[in-house]
């Protein structure tokens, strides 16, 4: 390994999504330049999905076992398993002696797998998830300025901005500074008072480049059945205005006029944004994805194939709604249609009727599950649609798959996604009658609906938007739905504008020669 002259340390928090993006940059960036050793800490939970990942980008006929020992992926704690909240603080905390040993050339050791790592040149560039607070301190205090640290975002730039931007872009202003003067104020934790000033609205509108103009109120269009995203925000308040660049899983193929405006705040900050995304293993949406091993959907996907033709499934995943009667509500719609489905149900809080389970297996017509392998469904031919909460990776693979969307956005940086996606792109149709809580069953600005809020209102909307989405207007979405299969694809060949950001990024921190 004589020619290695640039080592980059990716740290993440316990997040798949992100934790995906950043698999697939660090496995390219590797194979494409015979300079780099990357060490990569991962959740021990997610361990094996990263070598997954990783095999995924670099693909079965890769012969060259050095680019594999170049790519080193660790855990830096054991654990058997846990949430996001779980994981987060044994992840951050570990971090530091890792980060401190590579520093030093020492050799490291996966407390998981038991891999060793040979000792390799100390760490030249650390790209750390945003949200990593604890490992951006750490870095800086081990390593100053000397290492440079560029912050790692995986989400929709509208929403960036927005929350984290500055006001004249759009954004909600420095909300670690007001969640502290509610502390100060009611005389509480600043955990205690994060939410209420993350959501707290007045009906004003908020105008961010790129997307429909929106009320504040529309970024919450759901009562979620959970919190505790504060800590990760005000991570990423100190991290943001710190950092030395940013790498954007994002792309200008499809959300230019956001990212241009993000690009131009962080200009007045004094640092470059490097678009890269979206980053989906090589020849994804070309090539079949892997099923993982989950032979139960594979024999599903292979039957509806048969049985129904292609683009025939609509592909569900979201969050559970705190109505749970207008998930049923919708499975009971596809069912009466004849609408095959699979559907995951991944959330903790999910829970659906013995009785209505029974009937969809009956049926025939439908498959839930827990787990499902999303890229290997989406890139299937039987796929024809996508009922997502529209988060940033989820959008990526299925406009990767030129797979058109059906959206239920919750939180975060889904609902602007939603409003983007349906109002500017043309490919999606976003259901508004599964609003739900004060905030959800306002009206929309766009176009001044107000969700009723009942199941009634859910059931005539679903069924309107299956027949909507089986005719004419379901072609025209598809169409452009498909542009961005070809789009995305184009951005990462030669010359392409997201491959020349990677380099960018390489050569600003002079990971490679000009
Ligand atoms: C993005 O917008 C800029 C500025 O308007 C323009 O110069 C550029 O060509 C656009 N890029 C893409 C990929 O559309």
């Amino acid at each position: 390994m004589s020619q290695l002259d640039s080592h980059i340390v990716f740290t993440v928090i316990p997040a798949y999504g992100h934790i995906r993006a950043v698999c697939i940059l660090v496995a390219r960036l590797v194979k494409e330049n015979r300079n780099l050793v990357a060490t990569v800490f991962i959740p021990p939970n997610y361990l094996d999905s990263s070598f997954l990942e990783v095999e995924a980008e670099l693909g079965q006929s890769a012969t060259d076992e050095a680019i594999r020992k170049r790519i080193r992926i660790l855990s830096t704690f054991s654990a058997s398993d846990g949430n996001l909240m779980d994981l987060s603080k044994p992840t951050a905390e570990s971090y530091t002696s890792y980060y401190e040993a590579l520093v030093q050339e020492k050799p490291i050791l996966c407390p998981v797998k038991g891999t060793p790592f040979e000792a390799v040149l100390a760490p030249t560039l650390v790209i750390a998830d945003f949200f990593a607070g604890t490992q951006f301190e750490a870095t800086r205090k081990l390593t100053g300025h000397r290492v440079p640290i560029v912050a790692a975002i995986t989400a929709h730039a509208s929403s960036i901005i927005r929350l984290f931007g500055p006001e004249s872009h759009g954004g909600i202003g420095d909300l670690s500074k007001m969640v502290e003067a509610e502390a100060e104020r009611t005389g509480k934790k600043p955990e205690e008072v994060g939410d209420e000033v993350l959501q707290a609205t007045s009906g004003k509108v908020v105008k961010i480049a790129g997307i429909p103009d929106m009320y504040d109120y529309e970024y919450f269009p759901q009562v979620l059945p959970f919190s505790g995203a504060i800590p990760f925000m005000t991570a990423a308040n100190k991290i943001l205005p710190a950092c030395d660049g940013v790498v954007m899983a994002s792309s200008y193929a499809f959300e230019n006029e956001s990212l241009q405006s993000m690009k131009s705040w962080f200009a007045d900050w004094n640092k470059e944004l490097f678009a890269v995304g979206p980053l989906l293993p090589a020849g994804y949406g070309f090539a079949k994805q892997s099923a993982r091993g989950a032979d139960e959907v594979e024999a599903f996907m292979e039957k509806a194939l048969k049985e129904y033709g292609e683009k025939s499934i609509s592909f569900g995943t979201i969050f559970w709604s705190t109505r749970p009667e207008f998930i049923e509500e919708v499975l009971e719609a596809l069912l009466e249609k004849k609408f095959p489905f699979v559907f995951a149900y991944a959330s903790p809080f999910a829970n659906l009727p013995e009785e209505l389970l029974q009937r969809v297996k009956a049926s025939g017509l439908g498959l839930i599950s827990k787990w499902t392998p999303q890229q290997y469904i989406l890139s299937h031919p039987a796929t024809g649609w996508f009922l997502s909460h529209c988060g940033h990776n989820s959008i990526m693979e299925s406009l990767g798959c030129g797979v058109p969307l059906i959206c239920w956005p919750f939180q975060a940086d889904q609902p602007a996604a939603a409003a983007y996606l349906t109002e500017y792109l043309n490919v999606a149709i976003e259901l508004i009658e599964v609003r739900t809580g004060e905030k959800g069953l306002k009206p929309l600005l766009r176009n001044g609906r107000v969700p009723k809020g009942t199941r009634e209102a859910v059931g005539i909307e679903i069924r309107e938007v299956i027949d909507l989405v089986r005719g004419a207007k379901g072609d025209e979405l598809r169409r452009n739905a498909e542009s961005f299969k070809i789009k995305f694809a184009e951005v990462w060949e030669e010359n392409g504008i997201s491959r020349k950001e990677a380099q960018a990024l390489l050569e600003k921190f002079r990971l490679v020669k000009h």
